[in-house]
Order: C-alpha cells, then sequence, then structure tokens
C-alpha cells in the first residue's frame, strides 16, 4: 500500500490569552490519501479552522501547537498546498487585477515567465468558469460578486497544480445556488486533477455531497470520523447522531444550515470535565467525566464512552 499523502498524529493547538488558554484542538489523528476528499465539520468554534490552518502551516505565531503534521514529500505551501478562505478578501489583493494575480502564482511556484503566466491565468479563469475570461482577467476583485471573487480565489489556489487543496468554509457566505455551483466545481476539479481535498464545512449535507470521509469536531475534539457513507448512514457519536437525525435530508439537497442542538456548546475557556459533550447529550452518565478514548481505527472510529459499551449509544 503507497503511503497516505499527510499524516496527523495527536494534532493540538492552543491560544494563549491573557486570561488564560483556548484548548482549540487536541489530539487528532487521521491520515489523507492522494486524491482522498474530506470533509471536516463541526459548529463554529469547534477548531475547523485550527486545524486547516494547522495543516497548511499558517497557523498564527501566537498559537501553539502540538503533535506530528507528516508529509509523504516535501510541500511547499501555495504550490503544493492551495487555500481558498472563507473570505476571498484574505486571499485576493484589492490592488491587482485578477489575472495578474493568478499568473503571480505561476511565475513563483512555476517558474513561469509573465507572459506565459498570464496565458495560463486566462485558462485558469476559465476552467473556475468565469465568463469572458480574458476581458476578466483585467478586472479588480471589487468589479466581481462574492462568487466570482471565490472562483478568482479558486483560479489561484489550484494555480500552481497543488496535491492538496484545503477550502475553509469558502463557500458558506454565498447564497445556496452559487454555494452548490461552486461545491460541484471544487468537486470536479479536484476530481479531474486527482487532488486531495480538505472541506471544511459546518454543513453535513455538502459534506456528504463532497467527501469520501468525515471529520467530525466537537469544541476541539474529533467525536468521530469515517467514510462519509458511514458516518451520515450510521452516525455513532450522539452529537453526530443529533445533527443527521434532525436535519440530513439527502432528498431535499443541496444544502441545509447546521441546526442548533439544544444548549450551547461549552466556554473555550472553561471547557466541561470529561466529554465536552456531555453537558448536551441525553445518554450522557457518570463515565462521560472522564475523557473519552478513541475507539476504533485511524480516521474511522468514535470518542465515546457509550459506545464501546453499549454498541449503539
Ligand atoms: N487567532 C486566534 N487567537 C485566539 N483564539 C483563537 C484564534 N483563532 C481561533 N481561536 C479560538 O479557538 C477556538 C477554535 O476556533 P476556530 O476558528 O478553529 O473554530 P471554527 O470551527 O473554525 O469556527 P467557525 O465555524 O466560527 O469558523 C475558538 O474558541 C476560537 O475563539
Ligand atoms: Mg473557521
Amino acid at each position: 500500500m503507497t503511503a497516505p499523502l499527510l499524516t496527523l498524529a495527536a494534532v493540538g493547538a492552543t491560544y494563549p490569552h491573557d486570561d488564560g488558554a483556548v484548548d482549540a484542538l487536541a489530539d487528532v489523528s487521521f491520515d489523507l490519501a492522494e486524491g482522498e476528499r474530506i470533509a471536516v465539520i463541526g459548529e463554529s468554534g469547534s477548531g475547523k479552522s485550527t486545524l486547516a490552518l494547522a495543516i497548511a502551516g499558517l497557523l498564527p505565531s501566537t498559537a501553539v501547537s502540538v503533535g506530528r503534521i507528516g508529509w509523504r514529500r516535501p510541500m511547499v505551501g501555495g504550490r503544493d498546498i492551495g487555500f481558498v478562505f472563507q473570505d476571498p478578501g484574505a486571499s485576493l489583493d484589492p490592488v491587482m487585477n485578477i489575472g495578474d494575480q493568478v499568473a503571480e502564482v505561476r511565475v513563483r511556484h512555476c517558474g513561469e515567465g509573465l507572459r506565459a503566466a498570464r496565458r495560463a491565468a486566462i485558462d485558469l479563469l476559465d476552467r473556475v468558469r468565469l465568463p469572458q475570461p480574458s476581458r476578466l482577467a483585467r478586472a479588480y476583485p471589487h468589479e466581481l460578486s462574492g462568487g466570482q471573487r471565490q472562483r478568482a480565489a479558486l483560479a489561484m489556489a489550484i494555480a500552481a497544480g497543488p496535491r492538496l487543496l484545503i477550502a475553509d468554509e469558502a463557500t458558506s457566505a454565498l447564497d445556496t445556488v452559487v454555494q452548490a455551483e461552486i461545491v460541484a466545481l471544487i468537486g470536479e476539479l479536484v476530481r479531474a486533477a486527482s487532488m486531495a481535498l480538505v472541506f471544511v464545512t459546518h454543513d453535513i449535507a455538502l459534506a456528504s455531497q463532497i467527501s469520501d470521509r468525515i471529520v467530525v469536531l466537537y469544541a476541539g475534539r474529533m467525536v468521530e470520523a469515517g467514510p462519509a457513507a458511514r458516518v451520515v448512514g450510521a452516525p455513532r457519536h450522539p452529537y453526530t447522531q443529533a445533527l443527521i437525525a434532525g436535519h440530513l435530508d439527502l432528498s431535499r439537497a443541496p444544502a441545509f444550515p447546521l441546526p442548533a442542538i439544544a444548549g450551547a456548546p461549552p466556554d473555550p475557556f472553561d471547557p466541561p470535565r470529561g466529554c465536552r459533550f456531555a453537558p448536551r447529550c441525553s445518554h450522557a452518565f457518570s463515565a462521560c467525566l472522564d475523557e473519552p478514548a478513541w475507539s476504533g481505527g485511524i480516521g474511522d472510529g468514535v470518542r465515546c464512552v457509550g459506545f464501546p459499551l453499549g454498541g449503539e449509544p
């Protein structure tokens, strides 16, 4: 068997604050094969962006990270790893036209001259289905719609032919129709180039649509992971079950926002002892006061004491 493209072993991160540290992520372990598509799902504050940034080596310098992130071969950010942020403003320069921004990636990472890079940029704008790409190449970000800006950011992210694309809620600011189009486009692009994908979303319908594997985060802990069809069809963690039971209706695709599950996610400065979901879990019992161990295999299992004891929690 070939080695995975990426191996995460007990990855975590904390953010120091004046009044204590936020333990934003801990003990995340999974492998990502070449061309594999993983969706990372969880509520706001669950650590999704922290995980995406950690993989890309883009965590802020204030963050304290632990664990090991191993690659099959050396990877260069921007060339081998493309990143699309939720806000295209984070990728796009407001004072440079779109074509030159894409061309710049080709010059920097592919050793192309400006003329060839500009031609390649127009081709890339076409590949992300921007209309009239040679005209649009001369436009500035403020002249584009939100969806068009995200397509341009996507063109930049894939310009150097990365082996891994990370999209951190790249479509959540867009309306449902545009969101569905861009998710479909991301799916096509990664499939055509056998690119691996880490797709961050708070929407389990989108996650199951685009990914081979789903990783569920709750309050900085990986509570469940597995093949997308298994996680959606037979969720094991009470949190995943609650997400899916109430709100995932694939017949009404494309997308539904993550519901409010009864109760609120924990205070990041003062999380509950043991299982962080226990205060909202109808199955919780005394054993949940201890930090639950991961049961199952790497990238396919659950962090819940109820599951191994009683089968279905
Ligand atoms: N740069 C930072 N400095 C301090 N704390 C941070 C920083 N970034 C994130 N955090 C904290 O870490 C925790 C996880 O945040 P993160 O942004 O990873 O969550 P998320 O799942 O991406 O949320 P969202 O869906 O809102 O984007 C939160 O409690 C957040 O407040
Ligand atoms: Mg985020």
